[in-house]
C-alpha cells in the first residue's frame, strides 16, 4: 500500500446537506438545529458507509474502533442518546447479503481463508508440535460473531465473580451482569417452533434484549435421546442440565445458540440492524483498518490524544473524538493498535523504533485460548448430517427449504448438546497445580455432541465430540514485528505450553470416550475413525498436539484490573490506566477466560461497557 500524505476532511457544505436531508426526510425544527450546531449531517437512509468522502465530517463525540461483538453494542447504546455522535471504524467488509453469514449450516465455509478473513497464522506453536497454524478473526461488518459457531454459554456464575474478585469491583460479579445479559439477549422461539418446554429455564433468559438465541431448530431425534437417555444411565458423571447458563453449567443440557428465525443473529444484523443503523447520529465506516492513536499529550502524567489515525484506500485520514476513544478491535486488533501507539512495554516498543508513550508492559501479554481435540465414531444410523453433505440432491433440498422457508438442517450444523464436566478432585494433577477453574461449580471441559463426520467422507454416517478445554494455564501473547501498522502481528495463542493443559486435554478425550460407554450407544456406535482410547499416553499426547486447534476465543491481552494492581491494561470502568478519554471494550479486557465459548461474556462486558461511559458523560 503507498500511504499519501495524511488529511483530514473537511467539513463539506455540512448547511446544505442538513437542510436537503432535513427536509426531504421531514425532520422536526429542533431537530434540525440540533445537527447543524453538533456540525452533523443527518442521513434518513441506513447510513454504512463504503467510502470516507461520503462523511460528511470527521469530528465525532465519541469514534469507535470494530464493529466486531462488543464495538456493534457500545455504537447501539451510545447512540440512544441523540446528543451523542458516533463513528465506527471497521476495517473489513460489509456482512450484507453474505450467504454463508446467513444460513447457520454454512459455517464453514467461512473460516478458510477468504475475503471475510484478516488470514492470520500463529506463530510456531510449541505445544503443537511446532505447528503454525490459521487463527480466525473474521474482517467484516458484526466482528467474529458475522462467522463464529454461534454457540451461546456464557460460563459459570463463578467466572464473573472472580472478575469482580481480581478487579474489586462488584460491578463484574454475576448477580451484577445478569440485567446486563437480559439486555443483550432476544430469546426466540426456534425455527421448527417445537415445543421447547424441558429444554431450558425461562426464568434465567430474556425475551426483550437485541441479540436473538434460541434452541436448534431442526431435529435430530434418534441422536438426541441417545444423549437424553445417557444422562439417564449415567447421572453422576453426566446429569442433565435443563440450562447451562444459568450460572450453573456443569451436566447436559440443550444446545443454545445466537440464531433467530432461522438465521444467525451477530451483532451486524441485530445491534446494527435496520431499527438502529438509521439513527442520523450513528455513521459506521467500512473498510477503514485503523493504524493508530495520534498527538499524545501528556499533562500531569496522564496522556490524551487527540485522533485516531486510520487508512483508506490507500489514503490515511484523521479521525477526532471530543469526548472518547473507543478501542473495540478485538484481542488481536486492539494490542495492535496500542502497540503501534506506543502504548505498552516501554523497551520492546523502543526496540522496533516506536517512541514510547506510555509504559505498560501488559500490552499485548497473557493472551488466553483454549485448545479443542475433535472425536469421531461411525455410527449404525442413517439419521446424522452426513447425508446432506455427501448427496448433492439432498443438500439442494435443504437448501431450497431453507430458502423458502428458513426452516430445515440448515438451520444447524449438527451439535445437539453441550456436556460440562470437571476432573476429578482427587486428579493427581492437583498435586503439582492449583486448581485454575474459578470456583467448584465450574467446568475444565466442555465436550460439543453432534451428528455429522468431519464433511470429508464421501460414504457413512458419523458422530463428532469436540472437546474444549475450558480452563488453561498456558498463555501467549500478542507483539508487533515492526513498526509499520499495516504489517500483520505476531500471533502467540501459547496452546497447550503446560502440563495441567495437556494433562486436561487428555483427560477430555477420556471423558468423551466414557460418555459413549452408556449403555444406550452400544448398538449405536460402530467404531471411533481414529481410536484415541487405546494409544500409549505418548501416542495420545503426539495426537493431542498434531491435532488440536485454538477454539479462537481469546481473550485478557489488554486486560482489566483492580485500580491499583501492578499489572494490567485497562481499570474496572475500562478506561486505560493513565491515560483519559481512552476506554477499551472488547474480549481483549476479560482478565480471566470464561470456561465458556466468549461471544456472551463480550457481549455483556460491552453492555456493560456503553453503561460506564453513559454514566460519565451524562
Ligand atoms: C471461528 C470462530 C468461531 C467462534 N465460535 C464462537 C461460538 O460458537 N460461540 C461464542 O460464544 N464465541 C465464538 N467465537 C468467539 C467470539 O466470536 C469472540 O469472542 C467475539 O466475537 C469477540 O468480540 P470482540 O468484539 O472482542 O472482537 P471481534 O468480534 O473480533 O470484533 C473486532 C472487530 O474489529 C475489527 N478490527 C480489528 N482491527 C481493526 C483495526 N485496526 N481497524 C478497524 N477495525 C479493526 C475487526 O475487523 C472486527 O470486525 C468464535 C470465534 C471465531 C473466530
Ligand atoms: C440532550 O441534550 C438536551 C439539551 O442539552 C437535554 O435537555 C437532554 O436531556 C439531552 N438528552 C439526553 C438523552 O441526555
Ligand atoms: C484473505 O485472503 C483472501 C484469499 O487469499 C484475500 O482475498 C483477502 O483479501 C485476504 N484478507 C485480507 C484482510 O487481506
Ligand atoms: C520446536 O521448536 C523448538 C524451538 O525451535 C525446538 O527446541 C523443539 O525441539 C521443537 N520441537 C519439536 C517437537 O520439533
Ligand atoms: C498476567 O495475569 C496475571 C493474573 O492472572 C498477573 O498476575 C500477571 O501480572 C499478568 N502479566 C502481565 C504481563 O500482565
Ligand atoms: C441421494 O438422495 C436422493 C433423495 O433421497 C436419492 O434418491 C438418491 O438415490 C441419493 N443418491 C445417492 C448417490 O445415494
Ligand atoms: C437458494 O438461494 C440462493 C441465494 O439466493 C441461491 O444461490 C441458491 O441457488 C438457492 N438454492 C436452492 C436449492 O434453491
Ligand atoms: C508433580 O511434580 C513432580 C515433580 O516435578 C513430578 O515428579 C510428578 O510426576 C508430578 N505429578 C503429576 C501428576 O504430574
Ligand atoms: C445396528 O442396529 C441394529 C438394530 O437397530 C442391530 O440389529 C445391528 O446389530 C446394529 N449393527 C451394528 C454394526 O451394531
Ligand atoms: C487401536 O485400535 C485400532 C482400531 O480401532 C487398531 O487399528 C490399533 O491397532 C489399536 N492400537 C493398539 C496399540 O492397540
Ligand atoms: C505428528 O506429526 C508429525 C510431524 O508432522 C508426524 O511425523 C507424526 O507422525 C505425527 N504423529 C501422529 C500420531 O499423528
Amino acid at each position: 500500500m503507498t500511504i499519501r500524505s495524511d488529511r483530514s476532511l473537511e467539513p463539506f457544505n455540512v448547511y446544505i446537506a442538513v437542510v436537503g436531508l432535513a427536509w426531504a426526510c421531514n425532520y422536526a425544527q429542533k431537530m434540525l438545529i440540533a445537527w447543524l450546531l453538533l456540525g452533523l449531517a443527518g442521513d434518513c437512509f441506513a447510513k454504512i458507509y463504503e467510502d470516507v468522502s461520503e462523511l460528511p465530517g470527521l469530528d465525532y463525540d465519541f469514534v469507535i474502533v470494530g464493529a466486531g461483538a462488543a464495538g456493534s453494542v457500545v455504537a447501539n447504546r451510545l447512540t440512544e442518546n441523540p446528543n451523542f455522535s458516533v463513528l465506527v471504524l471497521e476495517a473489513g467488509v460489509s456482512n450484507e447479503g453474505v450467504i454463508d453469514s446467513i444460513v447457520p449450516f454454512f459455517l464453514e465455509n467461512l473460516i478458510a481463508q477468504n475475503i471475510y478473513e484478516w488470514n492470520y497464522t500463529t506463530t510456531p506453536q510449541v505445544g503443537l508440535n511446532n505447528r503454525s497454524i490459521p487463527y480466525s478473526r473474521a474482517y467484516m461488518l458484526g466482528g467474529c460473531t458475522s462467522h463464529n459457531g454461534m454457540i451461546y454459554t456464557r460460563g459459570s456464575a463463578e467466572d464473573y465473580n472472580r472478575w469482580a474478585d481480581v478487579t474489586s469491583d462488584p460491578g463484574w460479579s454475576w448477580d451484577s451482569l445478569l440485567p446486563y445479559f437480559f439486555k443483550n439477549e432476544k430469546w426466540t422461539p426456534p425455527a421448527d417452533n417445537h415445543d421447547t418446554r424441558g429444554e431450558f429455564n425461562p426464568a434465567v433468559h430474556s425475551t426483550h434484549g437485541i441479540n436473538s438465541v434460541s434452541l436448534s431448530g431442526s431435529r435430530w431425534p434418534i441422536f438426541e435421546n441417545q444423549v437424553i437417555q445417557t444422562t439417564r444411565e449415567f447421572p453422576e458423571e453426566f446429569p442433565f442440565n435443563l440450562d447451562y447458563n444459568s450460572g450453573e453449567p456443569l451436566g447436559v443440557g440443550w444446545l443454545q445458540s445466537t440464531i433467530g428465525g432461522g438465521k444467525r443473529s451477530s451483532s451486524a444484523t441485530s445491534y446494527l440492524g435496520p431499527k438502529f443503523i438509521q439513527r442520523p447520529n450513528l455513521h459506521v465506516l467500512l473498510h477503514a483498518q485503523v493504524s493508530r492513536l495520534l498527538g499524545p499529550q501528556t499533562t500531569k502524567g496522564v496522556v490524551t490524544f487527540g485522533g485516531v489515525e486510520f487508512s483508506q484506500g490507500g489514503s490515511l485520514f484523521t479521525a477526532k473524538a471530543t469526548k472518547e476513544i473507543i478501542l473495540s478491535a478485538g484481542s488481536i486488533g486492539t494490542p495492535v493498535i496500542l502497540l503501534n501507539s506506543g502504548v505498552g512495554g516501554k523497551n520492546a516498543l523502543t526496540a522496533l523504533g516506536i517512541t514510547s508513550v506510555l509504559d505498560l508492559p501488559s500490552v499485548g501479554q497473557n493472551a488466553t485460548d483454549q485448545p479443542a481435540t475433535i472425536a469421531a465414531w461411525s455410527v449404525n444410523s442413517t439419521q446424522t448430517l452426513d447425508p446432506i453433505k455427501q448427496n448433492a440432491t439432498l443438500f439442494n433440498e435443504a437448501y431450497a427449504q431453507w430458502n423458502a422457508s428458513h426452516t430445515g438442517p440448515f438451520t444447524n450444523f449438527g451439535i445437539t448438546h453441550i456436556a460440562w464436566t470437571r476432573l476429578n478432585a482427587n486428579s493427581p494433577i492437583f498435586e503439582n497445580v492449583t486448581d485454575p477453574a474459578a470456583g467448584p461449580k465450574t467446568p475444565h471441559i466442555e465436550i460439543l455432541v453432534g451428528t455429522g463426520g468431519s464433511g470429508a467422507e464421501q460414504t457413512g454416517n458419523f458422530i463428532s465430540f469436540t472437546m474444549v478445554m475450558l480452563t488453561p494455564t498456558s498463555r501467549g501473547s500478542i507483539t508487533l514485528q515492526s513498526n509499520n501498522p499495516f504489517d500483520p502481528p505476531l500471533i502467540d495463542p501459547g496452546l497447550l505450553v503446560t502440563d495441567f493443559d495437556l494433562f486436561t486435554t487428555r483427560e477430555s478425550i477420556k471423558r468423551a470416550y466414557r460418555l459413549i460407554e452408556a449403555p444406550v450407544w452400544k448398538d449405536y456406535t460402530i467404531a471411533p475413525t481414529v481410536n484415541l482410547l487405546n494409544m500409549s499416553t505418548d501416542a495420545l499426547d503426539e495426537f493431542i498436539r498434531n491435532n488440536s486447534s485454538p477454539a479462537a476465543h481469546m481473550v485478557s491481552t489488554a486486560a482489566m484490573s483492580a485500580k491499583d494492581a501492578s499489572y494490567g491494561v485497562v481499570n474496572p470502568d475500562l478506561l486505560v490506566k493513565g491515560a483519559s478519554g481512552l476506554r477499551i471494550i472488547d474480549a481483549s479486557i476479560i482478565p480471566f477466560i470464561p470456561s465458556a465459548h466468549t461471544q456472551a461474556a463480550t457481549y455483556v462486558v460491552a453492555e456493560r461497557g456503553a453503561d460506564l461511559i453513559k454514566q460519565r458523560w451524562t
